[in-house]
Formats: C-alpha cells, sequence, structure tokens
C-alpha cells in the first residue's frame, strides 16, 4: 500500500509538475484542452476530468479517499436502488473469502479512471466475466443456470450489479403473464401532474426593468404572459435591481426559486459542470502559480457546451451554454411539447433522437394534443428520459425529475420509472434489450425474448 501511495504521489507531482510549465495557460484560460490528462477519463466523468481534485480530494489519497469521493457523489443513488452489492456485504467475516481476487469493497476495484482502452459501458473497468470470482458455484444451486458462460450474467434483463430493483424473483412474479399493452395506457403520476396545472388568475405588476435605451417590447410582452408575471419573480428577480441590471443573467439563477428541478439538473449530464466547486480544484496540489491564474469569484467550470460532448449533436447549436434555458427559452418558460421534445431534438442528433418523430410513441403524443386520447398518454422525450415524481417534502406534489441520467443506465430502470404504466414486464424487458429498437426510438417489437420471468416461475415449482 505504501508504495501504492508513493507511487501515486510521484506520479501527480509529475503530473503538476507538467501544467504548471508549459500548458498553465490552457488550464484555466482554455479548460477544453486534455493534453496533460493521465489517460481520457470515463464517459460519465469526461465533463468534470479537470477538477481533478472532485475525485483526488488529497495527493495522499488512494483508496479510502477515492472512496469518500465516489460516495461524496453515488452514495444517494446506489442506496435509492438497493446495492445488490454494498461494502457492508464484503466487511462481514464470511465473505471475506470472495474479496481475495476482486476487493470489492472499493469502487475502484471495478472502476478505475484514465484506463480508456479497458474502459467498457458504465466506466467498468473489469472483463465482461468477473462474476467468476465470487458465484462459481451458481450452478450447484441453480440448474438452470448450467452450462450460461460467465459473461451473460449481466447481460440485458437478467442481472445488475448494483441495481436489480427490475429483476428480483419476486418482482418478476408479480409481474406474469401481463398482456403488451396496458387496458388504460396512461402514466398515473404525470396524469396528476397535468391536473394539478391551474394557472391562477392574477394581476400582473408593472415590468421593473430600469429605464434603459433597449427594446424590451417583445420580452416585456413574453414576460407577461409567463408564470413569471408576478411581483415576486419580476425582472429584476432574475437581472438584478436598478443599476445592478445585468442583461446574463447568471447560470444559475433559478437555483433558489426551482430547487428540486435544479437539484436533478446539477447531478446529471446537463448540469454537472455548474455543480463542482472552485474547492475541488484548490484542494488539489497546484503550483501557487496555477493558483494564481484563477480569478477569486470565477467558477470553476463553465456551462456544458455540445461542442464539448461525445456524443452527436446538431452542427448550430455547438457553441450554446446548456442551462436552464436550453429547455425553457427567455422569457416565454414554456413548458409541454416545447420542453419535452423540441428543445431535446434541437441538441441532439443521434439517429435514436432523429427517429422519433416517426414512432408510435410520437403518435400517441400527438392524439393527446387532439384530445382523443386521456393527458398523461403521449410519450415524449422527457416522459421517458425525465419522468415526474413525488415530492418527498410534500406529498401528493408531483416534479419533473431533472437527471436526464437517473434511470438511463442500466436500462432496466426504466422498466419501473416509466414503460410498466403502459406496458407488461415482458413486453417492457424484451424492447429495451433489443439496441435496434433503441436505435429506432420503439418503433416495431423486439427481436429478443427475455427468459428471466420464466426462469423465476420455474424456480417456485422447483
Ligand atoms: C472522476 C474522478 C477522477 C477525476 C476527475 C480525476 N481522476 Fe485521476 N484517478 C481517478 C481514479 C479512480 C484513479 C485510479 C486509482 C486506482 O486505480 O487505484 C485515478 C488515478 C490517477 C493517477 C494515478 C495513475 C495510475 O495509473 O494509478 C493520477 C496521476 C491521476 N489520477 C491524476 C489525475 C489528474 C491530474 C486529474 C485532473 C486533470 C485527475 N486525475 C482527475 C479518478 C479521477
Ligand atoms: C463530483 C461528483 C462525482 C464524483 C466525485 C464521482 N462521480 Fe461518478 N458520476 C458523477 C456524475 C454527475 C455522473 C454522470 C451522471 C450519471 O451517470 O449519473 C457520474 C457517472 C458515473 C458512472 C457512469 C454511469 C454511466 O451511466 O455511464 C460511474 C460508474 C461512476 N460515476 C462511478 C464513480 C466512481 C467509482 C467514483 C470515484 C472514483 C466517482 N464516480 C466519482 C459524479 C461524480
Ligand atoms: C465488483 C465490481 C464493482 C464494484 C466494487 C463497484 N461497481 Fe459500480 N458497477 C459495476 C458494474 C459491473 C456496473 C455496470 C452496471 C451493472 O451491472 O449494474 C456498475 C455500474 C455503476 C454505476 C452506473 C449504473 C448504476 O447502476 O447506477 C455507478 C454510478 C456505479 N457503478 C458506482 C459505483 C460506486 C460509487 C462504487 C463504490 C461504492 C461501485 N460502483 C463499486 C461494478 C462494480
Ligand atoms: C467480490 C465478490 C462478488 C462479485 C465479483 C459478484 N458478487 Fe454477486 N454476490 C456476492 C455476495 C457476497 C452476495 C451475497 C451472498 C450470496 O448471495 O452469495 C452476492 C449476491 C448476488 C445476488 C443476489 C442478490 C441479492 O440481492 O441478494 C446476485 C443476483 C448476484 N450476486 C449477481 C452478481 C453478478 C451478476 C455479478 C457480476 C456482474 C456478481 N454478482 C459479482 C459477491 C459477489
Ligand atoms: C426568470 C428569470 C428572468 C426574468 C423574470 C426576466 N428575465 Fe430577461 N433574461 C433572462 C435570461 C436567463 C436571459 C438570457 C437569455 C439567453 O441567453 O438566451 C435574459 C435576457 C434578457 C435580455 C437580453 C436579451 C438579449 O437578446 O440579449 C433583456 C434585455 C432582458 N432579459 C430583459 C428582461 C426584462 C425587461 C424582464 C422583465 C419584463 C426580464 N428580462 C425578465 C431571465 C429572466
Ligand atoms: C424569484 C423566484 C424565481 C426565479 C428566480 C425563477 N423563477 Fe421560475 N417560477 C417562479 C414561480 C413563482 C413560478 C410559478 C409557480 C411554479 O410553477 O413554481 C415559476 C414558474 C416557472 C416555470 C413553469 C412555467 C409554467 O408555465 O408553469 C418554469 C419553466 C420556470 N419557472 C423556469 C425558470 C427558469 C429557467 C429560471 C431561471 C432563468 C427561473 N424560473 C427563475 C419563480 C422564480
Ligand atoms: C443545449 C443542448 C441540449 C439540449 C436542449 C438537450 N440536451 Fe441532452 N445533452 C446535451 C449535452 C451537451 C449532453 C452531454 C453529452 C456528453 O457529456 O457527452 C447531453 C446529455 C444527455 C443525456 C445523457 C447521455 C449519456 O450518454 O449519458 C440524455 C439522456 C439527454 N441529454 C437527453 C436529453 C433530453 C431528453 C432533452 C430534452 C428534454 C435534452 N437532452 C436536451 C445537450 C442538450
Ligand atoms: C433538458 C431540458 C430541460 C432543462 C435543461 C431544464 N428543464 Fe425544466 N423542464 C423540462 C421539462 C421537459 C419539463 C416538464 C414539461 C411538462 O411536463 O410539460 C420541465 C419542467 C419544469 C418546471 C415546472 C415544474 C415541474 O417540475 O414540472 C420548472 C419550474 C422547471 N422545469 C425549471 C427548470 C430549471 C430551474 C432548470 C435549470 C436548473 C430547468 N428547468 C432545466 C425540461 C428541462
Ligand atoms: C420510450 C422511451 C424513450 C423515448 C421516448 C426516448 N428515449 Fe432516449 N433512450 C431511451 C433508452 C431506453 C435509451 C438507452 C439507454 C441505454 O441502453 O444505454 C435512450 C438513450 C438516449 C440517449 C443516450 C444515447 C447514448 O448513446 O448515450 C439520448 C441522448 C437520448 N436517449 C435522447 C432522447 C431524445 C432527445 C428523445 C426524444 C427525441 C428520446 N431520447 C426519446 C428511451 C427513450
Ligand atoms: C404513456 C404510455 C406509454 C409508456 C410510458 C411507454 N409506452 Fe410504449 N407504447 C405506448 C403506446 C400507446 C404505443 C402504441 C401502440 C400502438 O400504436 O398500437 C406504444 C408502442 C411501443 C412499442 C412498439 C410496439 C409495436 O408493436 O410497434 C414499443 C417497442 C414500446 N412501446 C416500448 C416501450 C418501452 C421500452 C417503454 C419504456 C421505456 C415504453 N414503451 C413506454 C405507450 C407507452
Amino acid at each position: 500500500m505504501v508504495k501504492k501511495v508513493t507511487l501515486f504521489y510521484s506520479l501527480l507531482t509529475v503530473a503538476v509538475v507538467a501544467l504548471a510549465g508549459i500548458w498553465a495557460n490552457e488550464l484555466f484560460l482554455e479548460p477544453e484542452k486534455q493534453t496533460f490528462l493521465v489517460g481520457e477519463t470515463s464517459h460519465g466523468h469526461h465533463q468534470i476530468e479537470l477538477a481533478c481534485g472532485t475525485c483526488h480530494q488529497s495527493p495522499f489519497g488512494g483508496g479510502e479517499v477515492l472512496q469518500d469521493a465516489c460516495m461524496g457523489c453515488h452514495a444517494k443513488e446506489l442506496k435509492a436502488a438497493h446495492d445488490s452489492h454494498p461494502k457492508s456485504k464484503f466487511t462481514d467475516p464470511r465473505n471475506a473469502d470472495r474479496l481475495e481476487q476482486i476487493d470489492a469493497r472499493y469502487c475502484v476495484a471495478c472502476h478505475r479512471e484514465h484506463q480508456p482502452d479497458i474502459t467498457r459501458d458504465m466506466g467498468v473497468t473489469l472483463a465482461t466475466d468477473f462474476c467468476v470470482a465470487c458465484h462459481l458455484d451458481i450452478a450447484e444451486d441453480r440448474p438452470s443456470h448450467e452450462g450460461m458462460g460467465f459473461d451473460t450474467c449481466a447481460s440485458a434483463g437478467c442481472h445488475n450489479f448494483h441495481d436489480n430493483r427490475a429483476l428480483y424473483e419476486d418482482f418478476l412474479l408479480q409481474h406474469v403473464d401481463e398482456p403488451d399493452m396496458a387496458a388504460t395506457p396512461v402514466i398515473a403520476a404525470m396524469q396528476a401532474y397535468v391536473n394539478a396545472q391551474q394557472p391562477a388568475p392574477k394581476q400582473a405588476p408593472a415590468p421593473d426593468y430600469p429605464e434603459a435605451s433597449f427594446q424590451v417590447t417583445e420580452i416585456e410582452k413574453q414576460w407577461l404572459h409567463s408564470a413569471h408575471a408576478t411581483e415576486d419573480s419580476n425582472c429584476s428577480a432574475c437581472h438584478g435591481e436598478g443599476e445592478q441590471f445585468k442583461a446574463q443573467p447568471d447560470a444559475l439563477v433559478c437555483v433558489d426559486c426551482h430547487q428540486p428541478q435544479a437539484a436533478g439538473f446539477l447531478i446529471g449530464k446537463h448540469g454537472m459542470r455548474l455543480a463542482v466547486k472552485r474547492e475541488a480544484a484548490e484542494s488539489y496540489p497546484l503550483n501557487p502559480s496555477l493558483k494564481a491564474l484563477m480569478q477569486p469569484d470565477a467558477r470553476l467550470l463553465t456551462p456544458m457546451t455540445p461542442a464539448q460532448g461525445r456524443l452527436p449533436f446538431k452542427a448550430d447549436v455547438h457553441g450554446e451554454s446548456l442551462t436552464c434555458n436550453s429547455c425553457h427559452g427567455a422569457h416565454e418558460y414554456s413548458l409541454g411539447t416545447s420542453a419535452s421534445v423540441d428543445a431535446c431534438m434541437g441538441c441532439h442528433d443521434d439517429g435514436h433522437t432523429n427517429q422519433y418523430k416517426a414512432s408510435p410513441h410520437y403518435a400517441q403524443v400527438l392524439r393527446e394534443a387532439a384530445g382523443e386520447v386521456p393527458a398523461g398518454s403521449g410519450v415524449t422525450c422527457a416522459t421517458c428520459h425525465m419522468p415526474k415524481v413525488e415530492s418527498e417534502e410534500e406529498p401528493g406534489v408531483f416534479h419533473t425529475l431533472h437527471n436526464q441520467n437517473d434511470n438511463l443506465r442500466p436500462n432496466e430502470k426504466m422498466v419501473r420509472s416509466v414503460c410498466l404504466d403502459c406496458h407488461g414486464l415482458q413486453f417492457a424487458l424484451d424492447s429495451l434489450a433489443d439496441p435496434a429498437l433503441i436505435d429506432n426510438n420503439f418503433q416495431g417489437r423486439s427481436k429478443v425474448s427475455i427468459e428471466s420471468i420464466q426462469m423465476a416461475i420455474e424456480r417456485v415449482k422447483e
């Protein structure tokens, strides 16, 4: 361990010395340059890779320090997922023998960083058959598993390492023989949310912007027709009062008034850069001359832009900052398909996105808009990627989950939060297991059939 720490520290020193020299300017003035990284970071973290201190909270930090960093950001979601392999399972002396090959008490045993050559989906840096290290005897306990390769355990619709909320036996058995399509394909939470929208009749106050040379007629009109036309969310709430009026409000100006939305936004791929604190860089052993480059009140990382992304994006938006306004344009701040379809399609440019408008789900959105089917029957991008969730503080109140990554991977997470409102479990698992259906945004039927439910039924008979 001592040797590892020393090596780690010397490598860090090398990195820092290198940084301080030629690349000093690039680091903070052009943070996109990645030349000095020890190796490209994973899909999940590439946006914050230059904020070394978010993970390396101390220069001497090996296992435990990194572990604290990982848990600082991920503990809540793993807990919510009823993590099937939490650390507590491995600190149990009865399982000590299992740790000889993989020390699963530590995240970095399976999720290393800066190792692009060995990094698979979801930042996993182990071979696909690693379950064998601890479950070699599975076929003895479960004859149904005889002859299965260990590289198939965690394939679609079977098991996940952490999140098995849609895959454990009792759950599978509760959903036996469900029809492909529910009798009333409506998302209950969505319906509750829509029903709760009652624009209260209001007397809009006079807008309180300072007299200035700019033309605001159009802005004023939009604001007057928006939910913000109140004394509390007057122009000054976002722009500052009188002399302080700033034409470009801060990217985080919305946060205080819309906390549930901001909380989600800041922990997903759209807003994660804005959540990085300056201290994260300062705690890392930076050369003092580098620190001097950092302005006292400058936020460490600027908002994400499509140009910095690893996914395909429409060419004309590459330079745009991703903020709340990307989906809720100033000053209309509208909801509906403008936020839940048009905004998304204005940026994303992959096959899945571009096929969406040809899908049966979009046809349902059009029927909903025409009043042919009840509110909550349409399936927009946001229905799947930003479902409605009930507030913990105020039961009965639903808001939109603003973290697009919350149910994204492994994709079985989407089964419970979304598909099951309208489809049977077998249909949903099969659909999500067929990559071709994801590519064409769910046009047609799955070519794959997942056996998990059948296996659970047979297990009960045994
Ligand atoms: C998202 C978290 C994260 C960020 C951000 C991050 N690292 Fe790392 N880094 C890791 C992990 C995890 C390891 C692997 C530790 C292990 O294998 O025990 C690592 C390993 C290293 C190592 C040791 C190399 C090795 O092969 O063991 C160095 C040096 C390093 N990082 C430097 C940096 C620098 C410099 C930055 C910023 C430019 C940075 N890291 C940003 C998570 C991160
Ligand atoms: C500053 C907060 C932060 C720290 C520290 C951090 N992560 Fe993350 N991590 C994120 C965010 C944000 C994402 C992207 C959104 C998502 O996938 O949930 C992410 C993504 C991931 C993913 C990929 C998920 C996917 O779908 O591709 C894995 C795995 C992961 N983190 C593990 C770790 C491990 C292990 C550590 C410690 C070495 C760590 N994280 C440290 C915030 C953090
Ligand atoms: C023994 C290996 C192993 C260890 C240890 C491990 N993971 Fe994972 N992790 C995986 C695998 C495999 C996946 C891929 C998805 C799956 O099978 O659940 C994954 C996926 C993830 C994801 C993204 C998807 C999800 O399920 O939410 C996150 C975030 C994550 N791990 C964080 C962590 C953190 C934080 C730790 C440490 C507390 C950790 N992991 C420890 C193997 C591991
Ligand atoms: C480092 C050892 C280790 C590794 C690697 C490991 N497991 Fe486990 N797993 C355990 C232990 C310990 C338990 C709890 C005791 C038991 O059921 O054997 C467990 C339990 C389970 C369970 C029962 C779940 C529950 O909630 O009770 C499943 C399913 C499972 N593992 C699947 C997997 C899969 C799939 C992989 C590979 C992606 C894997 N495990 C990798 C140690 C491990
Ligand atoms: C809820 C917050 C909010 C409120 C309330 C608000 N604005 Fe804005 N305003 C913004 C944001 C955010 C931008 C930046 C928009 C962008 O970059 O797309 C902006 C931009 C502007 C601009 C610059 C436009 C341009 O094209 O450069 C003007 C002028 C302006 N607002 C005037 C007003 C006036 C006048 C009011 C009151 C009638 C008002 N705003 C109310 C958030 C707000
Ligand atoms: C001073 C508080 C305040 C600020 C700052 C603020 N809002 Fe609002 N916002 C409100 C209130 C109050 C409502 C109406 C009630 C509600 O929906 O929460 C509202 C409603 C909304 C709605 C729903 C619109 C509708 O038609 O129902 C959106 C979207 C929105 N705000 C986005 C933003 C964005 C984006 C920003 C930052 C540019 C922002 N807000 C800044 C107070 C604020
Ligand atoms: C201003 C452009 C923009 C808009 C608008 C936008 N996105 Fe994104 N989206 C991005 C960027 C940039 C990323 C991060 C890509 C990366 O880190 O490589 C991203 C990431 C994502 C991810 C995570 C992808 C992954 O692999 O982890 C999902 C899912 C997503 N967006 C869905 C949506 C949906 C749904 C909407 C509409 C409700 C939307 N986006 C609107 C630019 C945008
Ligand atoms: C990727 C697009 C996207 C981004 C970015 C985004 N929103 Fe939203 N927002 C939505 C969608 C979609 C809805 C739900 C629309 C509907 O159901 O009609 C929504 C709904 C809302 C609502 C209405 C209440 C609710 O929870 O449904 C508010 C308020 C809001 N957003 C504020 C914000 C704030 C503040 C930010 C920045 C922290 C933000 N949004 C960023 C897409 C986005
Ligand atoms: C019926 C549900 C559903 C609808 C509707 C939907 N998606 Fe997806 N989306 C998924 C699933 C499932 C995945 C794949 C997750 C996985 O397996 O990695 C995905 C993946 C993505 C990704 C990540 C791609 C990547 O390579 O990382 C983005 C970005 C995305 N969707 C955007 C959108 C946009 C934009 C729309 C609307 C035009 C949309 N989605 C409509 C379910 C949906
Ligand atoms: C709000 C209800 C709703 C939700 C949620 C929903 N769907 Fe659908 N889905 C429908 C409707 C309605 C159709 C169209 C049926 C028709 O036209 O016959 C459909 C069609 C489909 C089809 C095409 C079937 C065919 O025969 O062409 C697939 C595949 C599909 N959905 C998968 C999914 C998956 C996977 C999810 C979850 C990620 C999901 N759906 C979420 C309502 C929903």
